[in-house]
């Protein structure tokens, strides 16, 4: 099916209530140039929903250069776990170096993420989401109360379609709770980042990611000097608007 055909809004109604398996079903069966967004965290369920229904599905992590070396690790062990080509994506050198070169490598503790989020996760994306019909994301409601209460299981993403194409954006775990994902971890011995059991619950990028306490909600965890309603970081730019 092309993106023209398919109706995202009619079907998030008739999905909304189906199981993350079921919405990963509509996905694969709907669109061959499609893949999932691995951040190296618990959206590793996904992978293992998604390559029961299609053990080649395409799977793609935005290697920021700032990740934790438990995530690279990850990544590495999800890989052979189920023996994927994750396509792990790299920023651009020139901008890298550039904003390091006048900014420094912390630049984001005293103007915000967005520039560098920009440079390593964004535009990067962005390359990629090109060559695409449709992206399967972990992002769940429960994630952030601030950003992510509305989130549809599909959707059209609006911050990366063009005008020659829309793109598809599924959200098969927007209605789980974090136990529930946890409980299908545990039910089929799918392998975690290590840094899970560190008490890291959300996991990003290491200087912009840390640790919570009891009773502290996931997101506290990111970006934790900036105001809640501003943590995204471009990748789910349309959770801002809504
Ligand atoms: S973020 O926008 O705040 O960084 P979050 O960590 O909550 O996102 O993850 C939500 C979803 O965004 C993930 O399940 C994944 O689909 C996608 N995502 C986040 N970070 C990455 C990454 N580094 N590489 C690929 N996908 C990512
Ligand atoms: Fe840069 Fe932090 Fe964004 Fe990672 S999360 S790209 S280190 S600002």
């Amino acid at each position: 099916m092309t993106t023209e055909n398919f109706n995202p809004e009619q079907q998030a109604n008739e999905y909304e209530n189906q199981s993350p398996v079921a919405i990963i079903k509509l996905a694969l069966e709907n669109f061959d140039n499609i893949a999932i967004s691995f951040s190296g965290a618990e959206d590793v369920v996904l992978i293992d929903m998604a390559t029961k229904i299609n053990p080649d599905v395409k799977v793609f992590s935005l290697d920021t250069g700032r990740l934790h070396a438990e995530t690279y690790r990850f990544i590495e062990q999800v890989r052979e776990h189920y023996s994927l080509n994750i396509d792990v994506l790299s920023p651009d050198t020139d901008s890298v170096q550039n904003l390091v070169r006048e900014k420094g490598l912390y630049s984001f503790y005293k103007d915000g993420h967005k520039e560098c989020c920009g440079i390593r996760k964004v535009i990067p994306l962005r390359r990629k989401l090109l060559t695409l019909d449709a992206w399967i994301t972990g992002q769940r409601k429960d994630q952030s109360p601030d950003t992510r209460n509305a989130i549809p299981v599909v959707e059209r993403d609006n911050a990366f379609s063009t005008k020659d194409k829309q793109l598809i954006k599924f959200n098969p775990l927007s209605n789980w709770s974090s136990s529930e994902v946890w409980d299908y971890i545990r039910s089929n011995n799918v392998p975690f980042n290590a840094l899970h059991e560190q008490g890291f619950m959300s996991i990003g990028c290491e200087p912009c990611t840390r640790a919570v306490l009891p009773n502290q909600h996931e997101r506290e965890g990111r970006w934790w000097w900036e105001e809640a309603t501003q943590k995204e970081c471009g990748l789910h730019e349309g959770n801002l608007k809504k």
